[in-house]
């Protein structure tokens, strides 16, 4: 580095920024100052340059922090779902949802659907879009949020769990119906969807169609109660097709 700053000079602001945790600004000074000094760059330029790189990297931090927190089963994005094969689902109503403006109205989404055709991998790619602006994402699969809530009521500290569930800004509760519901889950669900309702956005998968929810549940009341609520100001996507996982297998045996 060919910098006629003071040494003492350069040491003391390199400590600064080292106090000040702006390590992309401490990586990239040498260069920026060489610039500098070859009037390739003004010194406004230097600072926007110097202050552009440690707020993209402090955002790709938190956008990555914030992914983590969802706890979401996989990084799958839109990008690497392909909607030929799907065609039954509206890709630029997928990438309407995924504008987030749904969250915004606080709406809620129901991907319905037979096993394999690409529910949960919508679902993650909406979360990890909800995640990237910073709305606070939790991913559960129902049956894992139903035990930890029965768990929590067992234990007494059912509404320190349930805040959990409710404060989140998008919550995906996945495979809803996959496996049966136990008796007093269905108002453990109800609470969720309710407190829920109006005020936050929820996203849904299940194999169940709505016909058939007043046999998922003890009580058949219960059920409509949740869907009625989960329907009003839902967007609603019914997928019907194969199943990805067994696209292969199926390829292979029309061959033979
Ligand atoms: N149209 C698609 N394009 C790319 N991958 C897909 C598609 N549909 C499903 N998949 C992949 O197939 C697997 C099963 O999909 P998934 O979303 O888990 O199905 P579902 O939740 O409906 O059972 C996942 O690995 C998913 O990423
Ligand atoms: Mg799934």
């Amino acid at each position: 580095m060919s910098i006629t700053v003071e040494t003492s000079d350069y040491q003391q602001l390199i400590s600064h920024l080292d106090y000040l945790g702006l390590s992309e600004i401490r990586n990239n000074l040498p260069q920026v100052i060489d610039r500098v000094q070859k009037k390739e760059l003004s010194f406004l330029e230097a600072l926007l340059k110097l202050t552009g790189e440690e707020v993209d990297q402090k955002r790709v931090k938190r956008q990555t922090t914030s992914i983590k927190m969802a706890g979401l089963p996989h990084l799958k994005e839109l990008k690497d779902f392909d909607f030929d094969f799907q065609s039954s689902i509206d890709r630029n109503q997928i990438y309407d949802l995924a504008s987030l403006h749904f969250i915004e109205n606080n709406e809620n989404i129901i991907f319905l659907g037979s096993p394999g055709v690409g529910k949960t991998h919508l679902a993650t790619s909406l979360g990890i879009e909800a995640a990237k602006h910073r709305m606070r994402t939790y991913f559960t699969k129902a049956t894992d949020m139903l035990s930890t809530l029965r768990k929590a009521k067992k234990e007494n500290r059912l509404e320190a769990k349930m805040k959990h569930y409710i404060s989140c800004r998008l919550l995906i509760i996945d495979e809803l119906g996959f496996l049966p519901i136990q008796k007093g889950d269905e108002k453990l669900l109800f609470q969720v969807i309710d407190k829920r309702y109006e005020k936050k956005s929820t996203i849904l998968t299940t194999n169940i169609q709505f016909s058939d929810w007043g046999e998922l549940f003890e009580d058949p009341r219960i059920a409509n109660a949740i869907l009625d609520r989960l329907l009003h100001h839902s967007h609603v996507v019914t997928i019907v097709g194969d199943s990805y996982r067994t696209k292969d297998l199926i390829q292979t045996t029309e061959e033979n």
